[in-house]
């Protein structure tokens, strides 16, 4: 039965805002939720997708062309590097080159990341832009990218750690390739100094 004066339409109303304010936080709770279960689920995806790509990477030259000696580079030397003038693919990341030979079907001319070949690949991985003006002709100290930026490039950094050999450094303007020794060059490429 309801209240006289109307009281009962007041209730009513109440009710109904009660309602739609849990509709709405039920729908941002699931948005969030939605937002966090396909992150993690491409995070997933990329892990696996990592693992089979090491797996399938056979029968190209990377069996071929011999383990790289370790030595550092300017980036007009890295240039070189970029599967066509030179067939083995360097790239940088965050100061340190990576023999990424092995993923041509990446990098190569054909590549989806193909503009990466023998470039410092920080910025453009860091800024998710595989735009050619994503990456600087001149040597690029990042030092405009913010922290969840550099922390992209420390990330991609420790991937093609796992992945691929290090070769060497990347030199900043006028600084001096190391020489390294054959006890450094022989031992495992993959980790750095
Ligand atoms: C819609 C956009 C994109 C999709 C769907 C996508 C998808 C993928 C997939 C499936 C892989 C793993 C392939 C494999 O291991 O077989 C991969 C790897 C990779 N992606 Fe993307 N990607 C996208 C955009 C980008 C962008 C914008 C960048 C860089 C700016 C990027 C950089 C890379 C790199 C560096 C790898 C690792 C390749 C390697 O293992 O050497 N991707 N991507």
């Amino acid at each position: 039965m309801e209240a006289p004066g109307g009281a009962g339409v007041d209730l009513d109303l109440d009710a109904e805002e009660a309602e739609s304010a849990v509709t709405l936080s039920g729908a941002l709770l699931n948005g969030a939720l939605l937002a966090l279960l396909l992150f993690a689920a491409y995070r997933l995806y990329r892990r696996w997708a990592r693992r089979s790509g090491r797996e399938r990477a056979a029968g190209s030259e990377a069996d071929w062309l011999p383990v790289m000696k370790r030595r550092d580079f300017t980036l007009e030397q890295l240039r070189e590097y970029d599967g066509v003038q030179i067939p083995r693919i360097l790239l940088a990341v965050n100061g340190k080159v990576f023999d990424v030979t092995k993923g041509k079907k990446f990098y190569g001319r054909d590549g989806p990341y193909g503009i990466f070949a023998g470039r410092d690949a920080s910025r453009g991985l860091a800024t998710f832009c595989l735009d050619k003006d994503a990456l600087r002709e001149e040597y690029d100290d990042l030092s405009d990218l913010n922290a969840v930026q550099m922390e992209s490039v420390r990330e991609w950094e420790m991937q093609f750690m796992e992945k691929y050999d290090y070769v060497g450094r990347l030199l900043k303007p006028g600084d001096e390739p190391s020489e390294y020794t054959d006890e450094e060059d022989t031992k495992d490429h993959s980790k750095q100094d």
